[in-house]
């Protein structure tokens, strides 16, 4: 061991056979306590922690600048592995039978007063993000970025073996009028030009089929400027995949093998492939969402039939106007409190509901202001339909089959969370914690009465399904189901794809049928339709929201718990304070002058 060593182990690494042993240490000071002048540090690096101990009988000088240490402090110590006495071993700690005396201790650097204590759970997340380079100390962030190093190795790896090629493409790239906001960029030396940060490759990686690379795949960052919640995050890291003669048969077998890979080799976890496959119009139905979590039961029954000729006028109502009566019956929830009812109405009106009629039923008998319209057939079907029993509570939806579908969906979440069904101990009905499923058939257009326009679902470069062709011609927008797909964990949706338009004549009517104006088409997507006339092969693809799945397998709630240098809600970076003002010299390069109320 050479004077310059600053470590001959890390803090994790020594064990009771190590015992006599003479090491050197360097890590951070976790926790520092004084026992009648016998110091206790815990020293930690990102491996963990060691006990090490300076009592002033074994090394006084030693022990006597031992106790200027402060949490954080950087040192390095030297000294013998001992057996810890007998009674103080800490069974919870990999190297709690042992601790370290030391002979020589070196302070490599100070810590000032700190922001906040490390071990704490600290519920201010503005106060972690000023000081993210501390905060990304702790050791579950720091074991966060390390689970998000393996998958993305896992990926590579997985992704290599079966013949696909990481191609970057540009950043700086061009502003399209589909999908979210872009974020733009000046350029210089075409003033009065933008280049726009691009919300995800769907064209390069398009056009890099047309160049014959067939297999390609990018862990590739995208932009998106749009309202932030938990799973979202202005820039993010998408798995981008794209190859040429493939159907969608082969995307879910890659895909599933990959997730397969990556939850195997990061993090241990078994798999079951291949993935259960629901339309979107059954998840809707049955779950009352495209990103269902089946890890517990609560599915939406449809009761339209039974209540066509019912007397009581907000249901009839619903149905005569082409709408659907739906419900769930929620268990061991007719305790369901005032406050409870409330809010989940809340919810419900949020979502487009007039109302959120309920029956629970409690000492044999239903209770509910509504039931009094009920005739015995009808409560029969109620019955029998819903397997009614002692302790339910029903939860009734009648209007439109969107807004019924998704006032259910909403109500069955937050019924969930309210009893904890999706607690640790929940499964899929995959039987594993981890329900993968796929979405697929989503509607190819959406009608949009703020725009007064179709928009894609997906992305205008999406195929429509084969047998629903004819419907673009016919113009029935609204019943064209796009060769397009979701995959799904425990109601997170992880990754979208799609099959995409090969024939320039189909992106043309695409194009058409979103209203993109010829002169558009050309100045927006020319390079995208000339490519398509060069012999574009037919090709599909999909992209995994890595920092989504990352955030499953660290069983975080937020995002931004697996990114080291996220935004915060509202889009800034409080460690650096971006985004921030420029110097006018900046601005005056780029010919740009700021609005004056900005200024
Ligand atoms: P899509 O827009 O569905 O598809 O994105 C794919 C996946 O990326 C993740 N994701 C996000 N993660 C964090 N923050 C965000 N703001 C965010 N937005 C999306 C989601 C999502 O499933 N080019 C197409 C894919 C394709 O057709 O191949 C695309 O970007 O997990
Ligand atoms: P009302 O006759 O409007 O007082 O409604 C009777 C009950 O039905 C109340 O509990 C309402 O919350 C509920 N309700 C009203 N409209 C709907 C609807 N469209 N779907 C489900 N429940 C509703």
């Amino acid at each position: 061991m050479t004077e310059e060593m600053y470590r001959t182990h890390t803090c994790n690494e020594l064990r009771k056979i190590d015992i006599g042993k003479q090491v050197t240490l360097a890590g951070w000071v976790h926790v520092s306590r004084d026992h009648g002048g016998v110091i206790f540090i815990d020293l930690r690096d990102r491996e963990g922690l060691m006990q090490v101990v300076f009592r002033p009988e074994e090394n006084a000088e030693v022990a006597k600048e031992a106790h200027h240490l402060r949490s954080e402090d950087v040192i390095e110590v030297t000294g013998r592995v001992a057996a810890r006495v007998p009674g103080t071993e800490n069974p919870k700690l990999a190297t709690g039978d042992i601790e370290v005396i030391p002979n020589r201790l070196r302070i490599l650097n100070r810590a000032d007063a700190l922001p906040f204590p490390i071990d704490a759970e600290i519920h201010n997340e503005d106060l972690r993000m000023t000081s993210r380079y501390y905060d990304l100390r702790r050791p579950q962030l720091s074991r966060n970025l390390r689970v998000r190093h393996r998958v993305a190795k896992a990926t590579r790896d997985y992704l290599d073996a079966q013949g696909y090629v990481e191609i970057e493409t540009p950043i700086l790239s061009k502003s399209t009028p589909e999908g979210a906001r872009d974020f733009l960029v000046p350029s210089r030396l075409t003033p009065g030009k933008f280049y726009a940060l691009p919300q995800a490759p769907q064209q390069y990686k398009q056009l890099l089929m047309v160049a014959g690379v067939e297999k390609y795949f990018q862990i590739a960052k995208c932009f998106r400027d749009e309202d932030l919640r938990a799973d979202r995050q202005p820039e993010f890291t998408q798995i981008d995949i794209e190859a040429s003669f493939v159907t969608p048969d082969d995307i879910f077998s890659l895909t599933e093998g990959m997730l397969a890979a990556i939850f195997k080799v990061a993090c241990k976890i078994d798999v079951k492939t291949p993935f259960d496959r629901l339309t979107y119009r059954e998840a809707v139905s049955r779950y009352g969402s495209d990103k269902p979590d089946r890890r517990f039961g609560i599915e939406l029954v449809d009761l339209s039939d039974d209540f066509r000729e019912t007397g009581f006028k907000v249901f009839r109502g619903a149905l005569d106007a082409g709408g659907v009566v739906k419900a769930i019956n929620v268990k061991e929830f007719a305790g369901i409190t005032i406050g409870q009812i409330d809010e989940l109405s809340e919810i419900a009106k949020i979502f487009g509901a007039k109302g959120l009629a309920f029956i629970k039923i409690e000492s044999s008998e239903w209770k509910s202001p509504i039931v009094k319209f009920f005739s015995d057939a009808e409560k029969a079907a109620l019955q029998s339909k819903l397997k009614i029993q002692e302790g339910d509570c029903i939860f009734f939806a009648a209007d439109k089959w969107e807004i019924a579908c998704e006032v259910l969906g909403r109500i069955r979440l937050r019924v969930a969370e309210i009893q904890n069904l999706h607690g640790k101990a929940a499964k899929g009905q995959s039987g594993s914690d981890w329900d993968f499923l796929w979405v697929m058939d989503f509607p190819l257009l959406q009608w949009s009465a703020e725009e007064n326009k179709w928009n894609a679902v997906h992305h205008p470069f999406t195929r429509p399904k084969t047998k629903d062709l004819a419907l673009l011609d016919e113009k029935k927008f609204s019943e064209i189901r796009a060769e397009a797909y979701d995959v799904v964990l425990n109601g997170v949706e992880i990754g979208g794809g799609s099959m995409r338009i090969h024939e320039p004549q189909l992106q043309e009517k695409m194009f058409e049928a979103l209203g993109v104006s010829a002169e558009d088409r050309q100045s927006l997507f020319g390079h995208l339709l000339r490519a398509l006339r060069l012999g574009a092969p037919p090709h599909g693809g999909i992209a995994l929201g890595l920092d989504r799945l990352v955030m499953l397998l660290c069983g975080e709630e937020s995002i931004r718990d697996v990114m080291a240098f996220p935004k915060n809600n509202r889009g800034l970076d409080l460690m650096t304070q971006s985004p921030a003002d420029v110097d006018p010299r900046q601005l005056r390069d780029l010919g740009i002058k700021l609005a004056k109320e900005k200024l």
